[in-house]
């Protein structure tokens, strides 16, 4: 009897054990789930300047998937290009208790106030695509723009050896836009030099904005008499308004058009010979990495840069993506291949013979 008591009770000992255990296990593994149920998400906020163009939909829409797949909750603004309503939108994400923020501002001198205001509240900054200066930022993620700059020239330069030049850089209040100037400035140089080339006008675009763009081309195209042999747009929306502005002057498919961001319709009008190249980056990985860097940073371990950026204030950890460029030859291998856009969509808006098979 008494060996029978003793292992009841040792039994009954195993068993509460087991059932602790088990307690135990069920509420370590159903935690996150809990503190999903309970909204104690890790919260990032991402605040963008403007949802104007083609580009940064896409942007949000592959940040908030990789944040969600990472259990954590995306806190988005669009400051429809107002920089005060930015600043308040970014100081109200805060208060609701983000982490990291993710900026892309419109201007990058006047961004470092937003900085500063995370960083008093012990928030995390990302500098999303452009590159906030004289600021504490924790990490810069973007492309190598003076690497897009340097594809953009250098294929003018060895498409159109001589002739008139014409010139649309971006936002003045966007430092990547000068970045990318700079960068086409020191391709063009010595054939300017030389006499080949002449820059005929040569002008920064308010907000990037492509009607800004079209009447800058317009007077562009009428004080050279029409005589123009390229035009290097900064980006997609540019060339937009350049490509309407040739139109309106039968130069359409004569003149060389250069474009950055690979949109939809750079993309058709490259297959229809209207635009000669463009710079595709594949931004969803771009915002992909932003959030997995996002929520490392909110748990406090440390970026994965691949190299640094002066900013001005500081050398910022930096993740510099490889851009592509994309002309009528390699649009099926880069743009389609990668999913970024569909074959369907580009053949919708093209006769039959200038389809891509
Ligand atoms: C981005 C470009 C974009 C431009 C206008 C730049 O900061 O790098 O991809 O076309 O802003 O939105």
């Amino acid at each position: 009897m008494v060996g029978l008591n003793a292992e009841v009770n040792t039994l009954n000992k195993a068993l509460l054990r087991l059932t602790f255990v088990s307690t135990l296990f069920v509420i370590v593994l159903a935690g996150p789930l809990l503190l999903a149920q309970d909204g104690n998400k890790t919260k990032i906020g991402f605040s963008i300047e403007a949802m104007n163009g083609e580009r940064w939909q896409t942007d949000l829409n592959s940040f908030e998937v990789t944040a969600k797949q990472l259990g954590a909750e995306v806190i988005s603004a669009d400051a429809k290009g107002d920089d005060d309503l930015q600043f308040k939108q970014v100081k109200a994400m805060i208060k609701e208790g983000i982490k990291v923020l993710v900026l892309l501002p419109r201007d990058t001198t006047t961004a470092s106030r937003m900085v500063d205001a995370a960083k008093s509240a012990n928030v995390k900054v990302i500098s999303y695509d452009r590159l906030i200066l004289n600021s504490d930022v924790d990490l810069y993620v973007s492309f190598d723009r003076a690497e897009i700059g340097k594809m953009q020239a250098e294929y003018l330069v060895s498409h159109a050896l001589k002739g008139n030049y014409v010139l649309i850089a971006g936002s003045p209040n966007d430092e990547g836009a000068k970045a990318l100037h700079d960068a086409q400035m020191t391709v063009l140089q010595p054939y300017i030099d030389r006499g080949d080339i002449k820059v005929t006008a040569d002008e920064y675009t308010k907000d990037w904005s492509p009607t800004e763009a079209y009447l800058f081309a317009l007077k562009a195209i009428g004080s050279s008499q029409d005589n123009i042999a390229a035009v290097l747009a900064s980006n997609d929306g540019l060339a937009a308004g350049a490509i309407e502005a040739l139109r309106s002057h039968n130069l359409t498919g004569k003149v060389l058009v250069t474009g950055q961001d690979a949109d939809l319709m750079a993309i058709i009008c490259i297959a229809q010979g209207t635009q000669a190249m463009t710079v595709y980056k594949p931004i969803t990985t771009e915002a992909a990495r932003a959030a997995e860097e996002a929520v490392r940073m909110a748990a406090n371990e440390r970026p994965r840069a691949n190299g640094t950026m002066n900013n001005g204030k500081t050398e910022v950890p930096t993740i510099m993506l490889e851009p592509v460029l994309v002309t009528k030859d390699n649009i099926k291998t880069t743009v389609v291949k990668d999913g970024f856009q569909k074959l369907s969509s580009i053949n919708q808006a093209l006769p039959a013979d200038q389809q891509i098979k």
